[in-house]
């Protein structure tokens, strides 16, 4: 039986929308062809009516039969786009998520109107917000996290893109020696006593990267703290919606004169801003 690279596609398609929504499962599909095929739509537009050889298709089924199982398809691939760039993803990464975005702009933002020169990423991760700092300002930049497996993909994604950073391992800010002028970190946030209601792809994930204490606001508080008592300028958080009211009210406690949140698209609150 042969089958093109269109037809391919929309059995993909098919296949995918046995368990996300349709419209995922198409943009999905699409991914797969561009990602893991490099067939991207142009290719596709044009050339879609070539036969699939019997290795590709082989290939697409080895990726579907993870993929069933919940794996996400970032982890199968091995990498994310950010901001433009591919970051490499393991299992000891979280995968980049687009409203992350929202954190870097608002970190640009408030480093550039206050005038600061250093910044430092907490729980980097993959390294896409120290990573992006670097490579969009002339600031100095370090990164933590407490993962070692971690660190080793952020150090890598750092040099392939050409970002200068000073990475350390430990907890929270405690590994980071340079004076602090602005801390930015998308911390733990997720309840733990919502884990039973959420996506199987997140138990791929590390879940020291996703779940926190004290109905998720553990580490952001900690962070919080630990900035002001090491007298930082400024703290920008990505945060859980619904988690802003209780924050701002410790921020204020510790110290920090201004405290506020920012919302995403949809209106929820999903940054804090501490400064002052
Ligand atoms: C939500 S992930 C964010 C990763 C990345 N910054 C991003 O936005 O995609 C949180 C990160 O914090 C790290 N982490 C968890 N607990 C930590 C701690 N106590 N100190 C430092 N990093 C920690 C995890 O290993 C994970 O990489």
């Amino acid at each position: 039986m042969t089958i093109t690279f269109s037809e391919l596609r929309l059995d993909l398609a098919s296949a995918l929308a046995h368990f996300l929504d349709p419209e995922e499962a198409s943009a999905e599909s699409l991914r797969w062809f561009e990602d893991g095929l490099e067939w991207n739509r142009a290719k596709l537009a044009s050339r879609g009516d070539e036969v699939a050889t019997a290795e590709v298709r082989y290939q697409v089924g080895q990726w579907l039969r993870r993929r069933r199982q919940g794996e996400p398809w970032a982890y199968i691939i091995g990498f994310e786009r950010f901001r433009g760039h591919r970051f490499e993803v393991t299992e000891d990464t979280l995968i980049p998520r687009p409203e992350t975005e929202l954190t870097l702009e608002t970190a640009l933002e408030i480093g550039r109107y206050l005038g600061l020169r250093k910044a430092c990423d907490i729980g980097t991760g993959s390294g896409i917000l120290g990573i992006c700092m670097a490579l969009e300002t002339d600031w100095a930049v370090s990164a933590s996290d407490i993962s070692e497996g971690a660190l080793k993909v952020a150090r890598r994604n750092a040099e392939k893109l050409g970002a200068r950073i000073n990475f350390s391992q430990g907890d929270l800010l405690t590994p980071i020696s340079d004076p602090l002028e602005l801390v930015v970190s998308n911390p733990p946030y997720v309840d733990p006593a919502d884990a039973s209601t959420l996506q199987r792809e997140l138990s791929f994930e590390p879940q020291q990267a996703l779940f926190a204490d004290d109905q998720g606001l553990a580490l952001s508080t900690r962070i919080l703290r630990q900035a002001a008592e090491h007298r930082a300028h400024a703290v920008v958080l990505e945060i859980g919606a619904g988690q802003s009211a209780e924050l701002i009210e410790r921020a204020k406690a510790f110290g920090w004169k201004q405290a506020r949140a920012r919302q995403d698209w949809a209106g929820h609150d999903r940054i804090l801003i501490a400064s002052g």
